[in-house]
């Protein structure tokens, strides 16, 4: 299956929470390839599949105790052998999603390393008679003791989550043989969980913060990086995506720049942390619009610049849903839903839609902390209670920002679970499932849904989408982020409404080459002028325009 990367559209699934073929009160890989059809029509290229393999679900797959095996809750290895086979059929690679910063502490290297200090798997973690001040991105310290061997072992995320030595060339063999075995079982491509934290300096230096910038775009990373290439990708039709956790632009320039052969495309995460005030988490706040565009407006032109490539999203199984963030998941649900999708849509880079996404499925607003799952969330509310914060604010900031916003059930039409189990799901559905759903959206040729369905045509339609460059006409407009791309070929110009307030707004453009004109491409709104000349624009309305030689 040959993709162009940068026409190409992927599709994230949380197995977890998408669709169960059994009935069962979580998802599945059959039920992934029951819903195929409904995926080919959307028109989306590839599938990443956060993890499913064997895990003790800790971190909901995360923390995986064996890489070559299917977790049992998930299927079998013929279940996915028959998704990658079908998929294929329709077009559709599928990417899986490898955690190699870490392994669970059931897995069996980390269980023959805690045997004893001699054993030959020690080395494949990293332990220390004394702990550093380093804390776990999950809270607490980032050292457990481990009192069978009288050392403490880092982990960067939960104390299940056991950190692998990548110093150490068995641990790289290793994960790149695991890497080529899925290669040639036909996967399409890889989403590297948390990557460039898998280089450690070597002295574990003490911090006046959490120790991030010390393994953070590591001293190693792009060595180990490239050794995967040489190992893994070379020769095969990969698509790679990096998630890079606090990263820099320099590196990221440096981790796709495809000379280097590292990755295709990273992910990086700056543009959703501006609702978090002086950096912090876990307090309910709004977000901050001109930071969002400068933010990504300042990664569109640079990554660009230094001839890196983008991976673009809004949404993942980490977010709170975009709609409820940075749009209105009330009466504007569907026009904000629209708009914040052609803004994605319309910036140079891969997007990725992550499930429920086109159907604008809102965060769920549950009322008591008993109804959240997430370890990371979890963990929040017992610190925050522990330091005194009330109860109230807590939940508030959970309700807000907890990844398990995400991980509610999929909403596949208005029956019992939404329709995704025939039992009460693992996590409740959220209480919009009779309005918001894909049987719904599917019958109205006015949904959310149909509008994705658009972007992702227009994308393999028009190559300005894929390669003209970016600029903000907006930057410091407090409602308005409108943008331009322009190739040789053609420019296109996108203009959206943040507020639920009409704007009066006149595009600043330059005159276009003698005969190009513009043309409408896209609306989220009936009746909209067909021409960018000045424009009073409605509440969330998003216009895109065409101009092609
Ligand atoms: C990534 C994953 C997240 C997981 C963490 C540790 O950030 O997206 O879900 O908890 O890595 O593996």
């Amino acid at each position: 299956m040959q993709h162009d990367i940068k026409t190409a559209v992927v599709y994230q699934i949380y197995p977890k929470s998408f669709y169960s073929h059994h009935g069962n009160a979580t998802g599945d890989l059959a039920g992934v390839i029951d819903k195929l059809d409904y995926l080919a029509w959307l028109g989306v290229d590839y599938l990443w599949l956060t993890p499913f393999f064997q895990s003790p679900q800790q971190d909901n797959g995360y923390d995986i105790s064996d890489y070559y095996a299917i977790d049992p809750a998930y299927g079998t290895m013929a279940d996915l052998e028959r998704l990658i086979a079908e998929a294929k059929s329709r077009g559709i690679g599928l990417m899986l999603d490898i955690v190699v910063n870490h392994t669970s502490t059931a897995h069996a290297w980390f269980r023959q390393a805690r045997q004893g200090r001699d054993n030959p798997y020690r080395d494949f973690y990293i332990w220390r008679d004394t702990p550093n001040n380093w804390q776990s991105k999950f809270g607490g310290s980032a050292w457990e003791f481990d009192a069978d061997s009288g050392q403490y072992y880092l982990h960067l995320f939960d104390k299940t989550q056991a950190d692998l030595n990548w110093a150490n060339p068995a641990v790289r063999q290793a994960v790149y043989a695991m890497m080529r075995f899925w290669a040639d079982k036909g996967v399409a491509g890889f989403r590297l969980d948390v990557i460039n934290l898998i280089s450690k300096p070597g002295d574990f230096p003490e911090d006046h913060s959490d120790g991030r910038r010390f393994y953070t775009d590591g001293p190693r990373i792009h060595d180990y990086l490239q050794e995967m290439h040489r190992e893994v990708f070379a020769g095969r039709d990969l698509l790679t995506v990096g998630e890079m956790s606090s990263t820099s632009m320099t590196h990221c320039i440096d981790y796709t720049q495809p000379t280097r052969r590292e990755l295709s495309m990273v992910f990086n995460f700056h543009h959703l942390k501006v609702d978090y005030p002086n950096g912090e988490k876990w307090v309910a706040a709004p977000f901050d619009f001109i930071e969002l565009k400068r933010i990504l407006s300042a990664w569109q032109v640079g990554m660009v610049s230094g001839g890196g490539w983008n991976a673009t999203f809004w949404c993942n199984h980490d977010q709170p849903r975009v709609v409820s963030r940075f749009g209105d998941d009330g009466r504007y649900r569907v026009e904000s839903a629209k708009m914040l999708a052609s803004v994605l849509h319309g910036l140079r880079g891969t997007p990725y839609i992550y499930q429920g996404e086109e159907i604008a499925m809102a965060n769920p607003g549950f009322t008591r902390i008993d109804d959240y799952r997430d370890v990371e969330s979890l963990n929040a509310w017992h610190a925050l209670r522990a330091q005194g914060v009330a109860a109230e604010a807590v939940l508030a900031a959970i309700r807000q920002k907890s990844r398990d916003n995400a991980r509610t059930p999929m909403q596949w039409d208005n029956g019992p679970h939404a329709g995704f189990s025939r039992v009460a799901p693992w996590i409740d559905v959220a209480p919009d499932a009779d309005r918001v759903n894909v049987a719904a959206a599917l019958a109205d040729p006015g949904s959310v849904l149909h509008h994705y369905r658009q972007l992702i045509a227009l994308r393999k339609r028009h190559p300005i989408f894929a390669d003209g460059d970016y600029r903000c006409l907006t930057p410091e407009h407090p409602a308005i982020w409108a943008y331009l791309r322009a190739s040789e070929a053609a420019r296109l110009l996108v203009i959206a409404n943040f507020r639920a307030e009409p704007q009066d707004f006149d595009p600043p453009l330059a005159p276009l080459p003698v005969g190009w004109r513009w043309r409408l491409l896209s609306a989220n709104l009936p009746a909209s002028p067909d021409q960018p000349g000045p424009l009073r624009l409605r509440p969330y309305e998003a216009l895109i325009y065409l101009a092609e030689r």
